[in-house]
């Protein structure tokens, strides 16, 4: 292990990034899946980048040029015209500045206050910035680009400054790392679903996921990368023999599978077991060999899967912890730590929900001893979660 990233220092930084390149890059759903999740492998050879699975890494993007011609034509520029980059404060042509440093995917409250005072409010937007019309706001945002609202309000004519100081920051986006660095000592591996959807007539993508997935050439585009080190999101400290309980949907996979190559790299003794779930057995079973060979090794105990869209009904990790609730109360009862990773608004939320249903049903307690039972867990720090 190394002791600088143990102790959760790096040379690297957003300042000082290390540019990588990425050597790797494929799909790792199968056609027919309704999104497209993709595994990639970052060289590290040259460098000092270190890292402990449960980190993650910080990638900067770059925008779509065909949206940022868009924007430009919106906004009546030749993209020659000279501006000061949002980040180095160095004088740039705009079209650098927007294809770098800007975030032209988000509307800031700055730029619906310069249409409203451009247009004389004669605009959809007129009011929308008052704070009782916050909601009604954020749906006529949601969906749309800098570009609609230049489209929607010809009137509202820009200087090429004027404009540049009404738009958000492009910063990095996390990527939960994938690999344990002991057994790629010179590559970080990421899993990354690439967010695809549709809007106003327009096909749109997320910043970070789609320039990984369509604008980067493997082997040549350099790519400023830096490790976020995961504090509290990491496999036991002391105690080998303490068991581990995994629960990962969707691209929460990823640390945990950092976690399993760096207990196969290390004969880790605990038993583990890992639940994943995700749409379709068919289409999503990310690294199913790799799983395979750590059931066969003994890196993984049991694994659990649970597949939403295979039948009539939604199948979910939770319901497959229920299902399993003697064997997980009992894993609980020997000292297992808990450890959650992929979506905070819904998944996350109903997993701690099972947790305590677990514990009322299996342990005979009441919802106030639950609460109290996991507070300790939390305080404990047997409970960990990585959740986004
Ligand atoms: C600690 C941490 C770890 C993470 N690890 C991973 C990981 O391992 N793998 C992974 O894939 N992600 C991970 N993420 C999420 C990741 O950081 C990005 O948020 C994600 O990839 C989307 O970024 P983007 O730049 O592609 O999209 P953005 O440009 O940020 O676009 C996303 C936005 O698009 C809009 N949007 C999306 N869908 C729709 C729709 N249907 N209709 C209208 N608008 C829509 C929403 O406003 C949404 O917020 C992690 C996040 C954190 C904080
Ligand atoms: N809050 C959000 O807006 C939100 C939520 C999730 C993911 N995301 C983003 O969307 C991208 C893709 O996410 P992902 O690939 O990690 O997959 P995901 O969308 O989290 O889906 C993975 C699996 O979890 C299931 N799921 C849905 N709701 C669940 C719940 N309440 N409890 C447990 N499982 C549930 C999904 O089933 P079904 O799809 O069949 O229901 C699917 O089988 C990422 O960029 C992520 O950041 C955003």
């Amino acid at each position: 292990m190394s002791t600088a990233a143990a102790a959760g220092k790096s040379v690297y930084n957003v300042k000082n990034p290390f540019i990588a390149k990425v050597k790797k890059s494929h799909d790792i759903s199968a056609p027919g899946a309704p999104k497209n999740t993709r595994h990639y492998e970052i060289d590290l050879e040259g460098g000092e980048l270190e890292y402990l699975p449960g980190d993650s890494l910080a990638v900067q993007p770059t925008n779509d040029p065909a949206l940022v011609e868009d924007t430009l034509k919106a906004l009546g520029f030749s993209g020659a015209e000279i501006v000061k980059h949002p980040k180095s404060g160095v004088e740039v042509p705009i079209r650098q500045a927007l294809k770098e440093a800007t975030l032209i995917t988000e509307i800031d409250n700055k730029l619906i206050k310069a249409i409203i005072e451009k247009t004389g409010g004669n605009t959809p937007l007129n009011g929308l910035l008052e704070p009782e019309k916050k909601e009604e706001l954020k749906s006529y945002l949601w969906g749309r680009f800098v570009l609609d609202l230049l489209l929607e309000n010809p009137t509202a004519k820009f200087e090429p400054q004027e404009f540049m100081l009404t738009q958000k920051k492009l910063n990095i986006r996390l990527y939960s790392i994938s690999s344990s660095q002991r057994a790629h000592p010179k590559e970080v591996h990421l899993t990354v679903a690439t967010v695809k959807y549709s809007s106003h007539g327009r096909e749109r993508g997320g910043v970070a996921s789609t320039f990984l997935a369509d604008r980067i050439t493997v082997g040549e585009t350099l790519i400023p990368v830096f490790v976020n080190h995961g504090k509290g999101f990491r496999l036991p400290e002391a105690q080998e023999e303490t068991p581990v309980i995994f629960i990962g949907p969707g691209t929460g996979i990823a640390p945990f599978r950092a976690f399993l190559e760096e207990r196969e790299a290390t004969a880790a003794k605990g038993k583990a077991w890992m639940f994943f779930g995700e749409v379709s057995e068919k289409t999503c079973f990310f690294y199913k060999e790799e799983f395979e060979r750590w059931l066969a090794n003994g890196t993984l105990a049991k694994l659990t899967t649970a597949w939403s869209r295979d039948q009539a009904e939604k199948i979910y990790v939770q319901h497959k912890m229920l299902e399993n609730s003697a064997e997980i109360y009992a894993w609980l009862q020997q000292g297992a730590i808990v450890y959650v990773c992929g979506d905070a608004a819904r998944m996350a939320v109903d997993v701690d929900k099972a947790l305590h249903t677990i514990l009322e049903k299996e342990g005979s307690m009441t919802a106030e001893e639950a609460v109290a039972w996991m507070a300790s867990f939390k305080e404990a720090k047997r409970y960990r979660r990585d959740v986004y």
